[in-house]
């Protein structure tokens, strides 16, 4: 082998992209594919979903788990808190058929980011070179919206995020639904759900409101001081929780990867 043979034998058998100008240019074609995508669909939250689910079961300690695609695997999309996300695994299949050098890990938090992008949300730096796993990790990595502070810590804290990233990220909430057979919840957060903005913190502080669902973890961030002081923060200024909200996506997003 020469050096650029054993360097593409290498990234196949470990799926890895190798980010040249022509990967980068398919990542651009993608992302406007995207964008277009989820403007017809009006598919902005799930594929937000679909991009944090993948991410999140992220295990620090292990280095386990997080933004490698293995959410594609049946194994995975079964799991109980993955319920309805293969209509955004089906709906990314779409792009990825176009754009087939594109790993599944990158094509998602792609569209997490363009997602955020096109229903008015920060721009979110993305880096592409995310490797493709086929390991799942075993169901039960993802918060359980029937608890509080201290499991939300437990969980965020065992991918290596903050207080302050759960309380940004929790902001994703102001993006779309629940929906009774996929959770057994039911109801938007905030009233425009395809507008990304602070408002799922400013509902957040008015208490219950008719027809908008609070979960027992969103109530957490009230009733946690520390947890309270970014949801204050956030409902009276977007632009802060917009900056915070970036970076924290973007950590989320780079769980276990270093750039290459
Ligand atoms: C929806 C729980 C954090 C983004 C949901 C649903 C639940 C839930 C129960 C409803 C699913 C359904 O019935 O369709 C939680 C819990 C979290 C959390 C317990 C812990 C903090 C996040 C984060 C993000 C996010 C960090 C993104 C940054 C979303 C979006 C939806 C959603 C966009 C709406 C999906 C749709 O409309 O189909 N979440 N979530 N969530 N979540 Fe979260």
């Amino acid at each position: 082998y020469c050096t650029k043979q054993r360097l593409s034998f290498c990234c196949s058998v470990m799926a890895l992209p190798v980010v040249d100008t022509e990967y980068l240019k398919e990542i651009d074609k993608a992302r406007r594919h995207l964008r277009s995508l989820i403007a017809n669909r009006n598919c902005a939250p799930i594929m937000l979903r679909l991009a944090w689910h993948d991410a999140g079961t992220y295990d620090v300690s292990t280095k386990t788990g997080g933004p490698n695609g293995s959410i594609r695997n049946a194994e995975e999309y079964s799991h109980g808190s993955n319920n309805g996300l293969k209509k955004a695994i089906d709906f990314c299949e779409e792009v990825k058929y176009k754009h087939p050098k594109i790993t599944y890990a990158d094509l998602y938090q792609l569209a997490g980011v363009v997602a955020v992008e096109v229903t008015g949300g920060p721009t979110i730096d993305f880096v592409p070179g995310r490797k493709d796993s086929k390991i799942s990790p075993r169901e039960g990595r993802l918060p359980d919206a029937k608890k509080g502070a201290p499991h939300l810590r437990d969980i965020f804290y065992r991918m290596g995020l903050s207080d302050k990233d759960i309380v940004a990220l929790s902001g994703g909430h102001t993006l779309g639904r629940a929906h009774p057979e996929r959770s057994g919840f039911d109801g938007p957060w905030t009233e425009d759900p395809l507008k990304f903005d602070n408002s799922y913190f400013v509902e957040l502080l008015k208490g219950e409101s008719e027809g908008l669902l609070k979960l027992p973890t969103d109530k957490a961030l009230l009733e946690d001081p520390e947890f309270r002081q970014y949801v204050e923060l956030y409902a009276k200024d977007e632009d802060v929780f917009f900056q915070d909200y970036a970076e924290s996506h973007k950590k989320l997003s780079e769980l276990g990867f270093t750039p290459g």
